[in-house]
């Protein structure tokens, strides 16, 4: 047999990319390869883009530029160095990046990971491999099904995508360009994945996708089931004591949601809902098709739903046009609805989009202050949130072993890091934490006998 070849994938961006990346590895194990965590011992070099905000293709070049340079070091000891780039600059520029980089040897889309072997086959035959096409005789309209050992278990908490895509079409956005229509997953192949990972340990699923509760995916009755049924069916699991699901468009939130927060203690009260900005001028612009009011309401449906809910967002400041007004309104909105924590970022064109053609872009350091501004108040309400659990019992779902020795760490239902010193046998089980304190984000404190005050344990830090 042939000694392992080695692979290093460089990863940026959003979860789904944590995941695809090891889509890639899965695709990848059977042709031989292993991974190392050392970009100059690899025989593949894969770049796994993400292009969502500010310079991301330079960022490419640029790292291309390095990594032709430790390619041409294993030259002169006579090791080949093959370079790949994947991920979503790969599929909006992947022609430009093979005319720009000849160090590239296979560029491949988001679309096409199962497909990496036969790419790389294709560049040792022809020199070169660019895949970017969208799968169009998929006559079910579902996702390529991951390898079978992409569900193996990767510790206690793990990821699961059970949508792709987006038809929403924000205006700054790319990710409908880039990822591509939407798509759904059928129940029995999630259900299957999820069976499998549990079996492996796996205590806490997040169900991941750009629009994760316009899910829709073909249920074993022959129906579109929601994301909130495929929720409560993925909560009868053995083994599957919490279950969340990300990032969520505040237009496709429906009753089967909300009932299944009603319903489900293993769905998590922690929703991460973006609103992206509180005027309703700007967000019309934006094409989000909700105003601020509509946003409030999802909100406040979801709070009668659970009485513990907590919320995150994310926001953009200095959309073109943006005036001080429009600001203020993002500020009035965040001040109201109070976040458990919130991503905040400055607008970014993104080429090929039809906000990069608006004119009014926002000056610079006027983005600068409002973000600033944004996130002190942001960081405000995040400290209050988790300051609120100081003194109270939360439950933990321990997750490995910490930085100290015997020390065990977990997260909260709020994903809250929390710190404990108790035996490792622990992890994997979700278990009462008497908070005493705060450091940095994460909580301090020691279990609690599992019989205090159980009922308190949820109501902990619904602030
Ligand atoms: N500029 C700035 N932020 C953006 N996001 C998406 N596109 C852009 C852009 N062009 C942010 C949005 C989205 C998050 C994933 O990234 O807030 O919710
Ligand atoms: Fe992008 Fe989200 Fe809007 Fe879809 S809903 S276009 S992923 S910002």
């Amino acid at each position: 047999m042939s000694p392992p070849r080695k692979l290093h994938i460089k990863s940026y961006g959003c979860q789904m990319n944590v995941y695809d990346a090891q889509r890639m590895v899965d695709a990848l194990t059977p042709e031989g390869f292993v991974e190392t965590a050392n970009v100059d011992d690899a025989d593949l070099v894969i770049l796994n883009t993400c292009h969502i905000r500010e310079k991301a293709s330079e960022k490419v070049y640029s790292e291309l530029g390095r990594l032709r340079v430790a390619r041409d070091e294993a030259a002169s000891h006579g090791r080949r160095m093959q370079i790949a780039v994947a991920g979503c600059v790969a599929q909006a520029e992947g022609e430009e990046i093979i005319r720009r980089a000849p160090v590239v040897d296979v560029v491949v889309g988001p679309q096409s990971y199962h497909n990496l072997p036969q790419l790389l086959a294709r560049a040792d035959r022809d020199g070169r491999a660019l895949e970017t096409e969208f799968p169009i005789d998929d006559k079910f309209g579902v996702l390529p099904q991951p390898a079978p050992d992409a569900i193996r278990a990767r510790g206690i908490s793990a990821f699961v995508t059970a949508q792709e895509g987006c038809d929403k079409f924000c205006t700054f956005c790319v990710v409908p360009y880039t990822r591509g229509a939407e798509m759904s997953r059928p129940v029995a192949a999630i259900v299957e994945d999820v069976k499998r990972l549990a079996e492996n340990g796996v205590r806490e699923i997040t169900l991941i996708g750009q629009n994760v509760n316009a899910y829709h995916g073909d249920g074993p009755d022959g129906r579109a089931w929601s994301l909130g049924r495929l929720v409560r069916r993925l909560a009868e699991i053995p083994g599957i004591v919490r279950l969340r699901y990300s990032t969520s468009h505040p237009n496709d939130v429906d009753e089967d949601l909300l009932a299944a927060h009603r319903d489900l203690p293993a769905l998590m009260p922690f929703v991460h809902l973006p609103v992206q900005s509180g005027s309703d001028r700007i967000l019309a612009a934006m094409n989000r098709k909700h105003t601020a009011d509509d946003y409030r309401r999802v909100i406040d449906r979801f709070r009668s739903a659970s009485a513990v809910i907590a919320f995150s967002s994310d926001f953009i400041v200095g959309f073109p046009g943006e005036t001080e007004r429009d600001f203020s309104a993002t500020l009035a909105l965040v001040a109201q609805i109070g976040y458990a924590g919130a991503y905040s970022f400055k607008y970014s064109p993104r080429p090929g989009t039809p906000a990069a053609d608006m004119p009014e872009m926002v000056p610079a350091a006027v983005m600068d202050e409002r973000l600033e501004r944004l996130q002190q108040l942001i960081d405000q309400q995040q400290s209050a949130f988790n300051k609120a659990a100081i003194g109270r019992t939360v439950e933990v779902l321990f997750e490995r072993a910490g930085r100290k020795p015997g020390q065990i760490v977990g997260r909260t239902a709020y994903l809250q890091p929390a710190h404990v010193m108790a035996p490792d046998s622990i992890i994997g089980q979700v278990l009462p934490v008497r908070v005493d304190s705060l450091e940095r984000y994460s909580l301090l404190g020691e279990l609690a006998s599992a019989t205090s005050r159980p009922a308190d344990a949820m109501a902990a830090t619904g602030a």
